[in-house]
């Protein structure tokens, strides 16, 4: 008795956590239709890549991968492109990358048992791309979290803020929000398993609006917060504009919800603010700021800031860098503006020269180090609980994760062997710029 050939697949995954996340649920698909996923290009009979949009960099690696890999589709292997790539540049890959035989958007997976059926039967432009304006968001029972411990749950899927820079809104369409009851049951089920760190992911968790009416965002998070097992919760990205204090009232009712806020600012600078259409002022973003400082817990701040935007001057940098005193930012991801494709702001003279753009994010990251090695100093002498994620055995060191997402690392003593995913207390002994150090402390 002869049987099928064996299905298998690799996939590589670029980019945010919302496409991290996303690779979770299309892993989880393809297994459920019989496929087994493989570490290896070569031992794959299908390639997917899972890929960012967001900068042209990150643009480019795909296309770079492809080319690496673009003998082999000679061996009768299938190529594939997932994710924001694949919705932006839709069918215009096929032109460019003629041995892919399948693109297909976020907003699609839902359709890929039927395009992976499609792909077998020998189709060579199988697609997905129409799908943005759809008000389901990616559901599926079938998820293949990569952490035993800590997993994501989507909360809202698009965003409609329109940047003037920025991709999402056309990548990953409209915004949709799934019902807190989907969150909250699919939070349970999370905790049955043994999961007790929760990520509420969305491009905009903060403009969260529950399709049933039942909860706003924050009343979700004090619930997820609430489930039986949930020891932590964190969320992200919040958007400064609908970031409301009602979100830090929950973060100081609940001891689960993490203390710690991702809000990105982008500039220091209220002209700049307004060209990249981001809908609040330095001020207001302040206010929120000083909301945050006035909370009874301490809440760690991280941001995102972007250098060099079209007509960005010398004045308006050294606004974000008087920002940076100002706020007293736990971490910061910085970037250089690049232009993308369909956004308002390609429009704009990009007379930046890149050199420029460079020395200040340079410049930029440096000041921020300095911020940091003084301010991760207030931790040493506390007592903080750190979720153990790994060992580091050539050290003879743990690894954890505080509840600000700071890294700690910790000695014990030989007959104490925390275990993955436990919590236990460690003394900060040490500070860095970047992470801190320190022993259980028992
Ligand atoms: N150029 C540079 N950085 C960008 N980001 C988004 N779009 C661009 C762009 N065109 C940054 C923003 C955002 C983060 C995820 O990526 O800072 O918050
Ligand atoms: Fe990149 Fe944005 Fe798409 Fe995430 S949503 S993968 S950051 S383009």
């Amino acid at each position: 008795m002869s049987s099928a050939p064996e299905k298998t697949f690799y996939l590589e995954t670029f980019g945010c956590q919302m496409n991290a996340h996303d690779s979770e649920k299309v892993v989880g698909t393809l297994v459920a239709e019989g496929y087994r996923q493989v570490p290896t290009v070569e031992e794959a009979g299908l390639v997917l890549y899972n890929t960012c949009s967001i900068r042209d960099k990150a643009e480019q690696k795909v296309f770079h991968r492809l080319n690496d890999y673009k003998k082999l589709q000679k061996q009768g292997k299938k190529f594939g492109v997932l994710g924001c790539v694949a919705q932006q540049e839709g069918e215009k890959i096929f032109e460019r990358a003629p041995y892919v035989s399948m693109v297909c958007g976020s907003a699609s997976y839902r359709n890929l048992p039927a395009m992976l059926v499609q792909i077998e039967a020998g189709n060579t432009r199988v697609t997905g791309l129409d799908d943005r304006e759809t008000d389901e968001c990616f559901e599926t029972e079938f998820t293949a979290r990569t952490n035993p411990h800590r997993g994501y749950i989507t909360i809202i899927e698009g965003c409609d803020k329109f940047c003037s820079y920025c991709v999402v809104p056309y990548t990953r369409g409209k915004e949709r929000s799934r019902t807190s009851e989907s969150v909250l049951a699919e939070a349970r089920q999370m905790a049955d398993l043994g999961y007790t760190e929760i990520q509420l992911l969305g491009q905009n968790v903060n403009s969260y609006r529950d399709p049933a009416g039942k909860r706003s965002f924050a009343e979700l998070l004090a619930a997820v917060g609430e489930v039986p097992g949930i020891r932590r919760v964190r969320f992200t990205t919040s958007h400064p504009r609908d970031f409301g204090r009602d979100i830090i009232h929950a973060i100081d009712a609940v001891p689960t919800l993490c203390d710690h806020v991702h809000l990105p600012v982008q500039s220091g600078s209220t002209r700049v603010l307004n060209a990249m259409q981001r809908l609040y002022t330095r001020d207001q973003y302040l206010e929120r700021i000083s909301w945050m400082k006035a909370a009874k817990r301490d809440i760690s701040i991280t941001s995102d800031i972007i250098v060099g935007f079209p007509g960005e001057t010398e004045e308006d940098f050294a606004d974000t860098l008087s920002l940076l005193d100002e706020v007293g930012y736990d971490g910061i991801f910085g970037f250089k503006y690049s232009p993308r494709p369909n956004t308002p702001a390609i429009g704009l003279v990009d007379a930046i020269p890149e050199e420029e753009k460079a020395r200040r994010l340079t410049f930029l990251q440096e000041k921020q180090r300095e911020l940091q090695r003084i301010s991760y100093r207030k931790h040493i002498g506390q007592v903080l609980q750190v979720m153990v994620e790994g060992k580091n055995e050539a050290r003879k060191q743990w690894a954890g994760r505080t509840s600000q997402n700071k890294i700690l690392n910790f000695t014990a003593p030989e007959d104490a062997s925390p275990e993955h995913g436990s919590y236990v207390p460690v003394r900060v002994t040490v500070a860095f710029p970047n992470s801190l150090a320190g022993e259980l402390a028992v």
